[in-house]
């Protein structure tokens, strides 16, 4: 009889993985013991085709990547709570297997901005794909285009948009971290609206700025290592993003800080000719309005009127009505304190 080799023993782990019999047997410590013989270590699958689960990709970019860069792609804000939270929190999710019914055909497609994908899954945009992999994100955007998947291209990949769209077959969709000058962004927002991309998503999470712990502690120990590739500061420099490095700076224009609907409000009473003492309308901006719900919070005087949800919308209804047209815009309006 011939004895089962390795592979044969990975194919059936595979194969019991994908039965109804799986939830009666201890996988992890069948692969376990069988796996060791696939590679040097333990634990870790010699080839793509012997992965079982995601999971078995993570243990080996562990063992392969740089330190600082495996502390980049497993970092999450903060000391990395959040995380721990989201596991526990699928842990509580399970799958409810339907015996006897029909499942030959099922319909999980869903419809977003008038087109309509297979299967709700969809790749989320995750920064640099180079830093990973030599072909970065044309390898993402081929494989994405085989199972025709949403694919969201980053501000700060390492291959340039209209690439990724030509890999992709069809233009992805971009996703914005607004840039320190207006002007930027303008360009940034342009540059991918000439592409095709057919949606702009925008990122908030760096706005109020993050702090990662785990990634911090890493880079202390690597700084030598990353001077081989980066120009100072990995985070800040921008040489290998290409979206971002080809961006010009308008003279004169002044860096904005990050509150992007401040931004706007100042940007839009310059253009109206509504700011100063010409136009008549001063602006002052506080941290806190102690009103902890529904912000930004925004009070226009004389007729103190206090309006809530200011995202830029409805900064652009509180310009043209209360400040242009004198009339106090009813449904954001939630208190009423005029100057005596
Ligand atoms: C390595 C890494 C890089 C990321 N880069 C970005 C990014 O450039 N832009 C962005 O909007 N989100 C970025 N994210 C957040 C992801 O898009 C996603 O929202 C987040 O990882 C949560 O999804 P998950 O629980 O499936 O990991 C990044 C996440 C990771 C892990």
């Amino acid at each position: 009889m011939r004895t089962m080799t390795n592979q044969h023993r990975r194919r059936l782990l595979q194969l019991l993985a994908a039965s109804p019999l799986a939830s009666l047997l201890d996988l992890p410590s069948l692969i376990a013991q069988q796996s060791g013989s696939t590679s040097a270590t333990p634990d870790l699958i010699a080839n793509v085709g012997d992965a079982l689960n995601v999971f078995d990709f993570e243990a080996v970019a562990r063992t392969k990547l740089p330190a600082w860069h495996w502390a980049w792609m497993s970092n999450g804000a903060e000391d990395g709570a959040t995380i721990r939270a989201n596991r526990e929190g699928f842990e509580h999710y399970q799958l409810r297997a339907r015996r006897l019914v029909d499942v030959s055909k099922t319909d999980m497609s869903v419809t977003l901005f008038g087109k309509t994908w297979e299967t709700p899954i969809f790749l989320c945009p995750v920064s640099g794909h180079r830093m990973y992999n030599p072909q970065g994100e044309l390898a993402t955007a081929r494989a994405a285009k085989a199972k025709n998947h949403l694919q969201m291209l980053s501000t700060m990949t390492t291959t340039p948009v209209e690439e990724v769209n030509a890999a992709r077959g069809e233009p992805v969709w971009f996703q914005l971290y607004t840039r320190p000058e207006w002007s930027q962004t303008r360009e940034l927002v342009k540059r991918v609206e000439a592409a095709g991309c057919p949606a702009l998503v925008f990122t908030v999470d760096l706005l109020g700025g993050r702090n990662t712990e785990l990634f911090s502690r890493v880079q202390q120990r690597n700084q030598q290592q990353c001077a081989a590739c980066h120009k100072g500061n990995p985070l800040t420099d921008v040489t290998n993003r290409p979206m971002v490095n080809a961006l010009r700076s308008s003279p004169g224009s002044k860096p904005e800080i990050a509150t992007p609907t401040w931004e706007y409000i100042k940007r839009r009473l310059k253009e109206l000719k509504l700011s100063g003492p010409q136009g008549g309308c001063y602006r002052t901006k506080c941290g806190c309005l102690r009103i902890c719900t529904r912000g930004p919070i925004c009070v226009v005087y004389p007729e103190g009127a206090w309006y809530r949800d200011v995202n830029e919308a409805n900064a652009e209804r509180i310009i043209q009505e209360p400040v242009v047209g004198g009339r106090v815009v009813d449904d954001l309006c939630f208190a009423r304190n005029p100057l005596p």
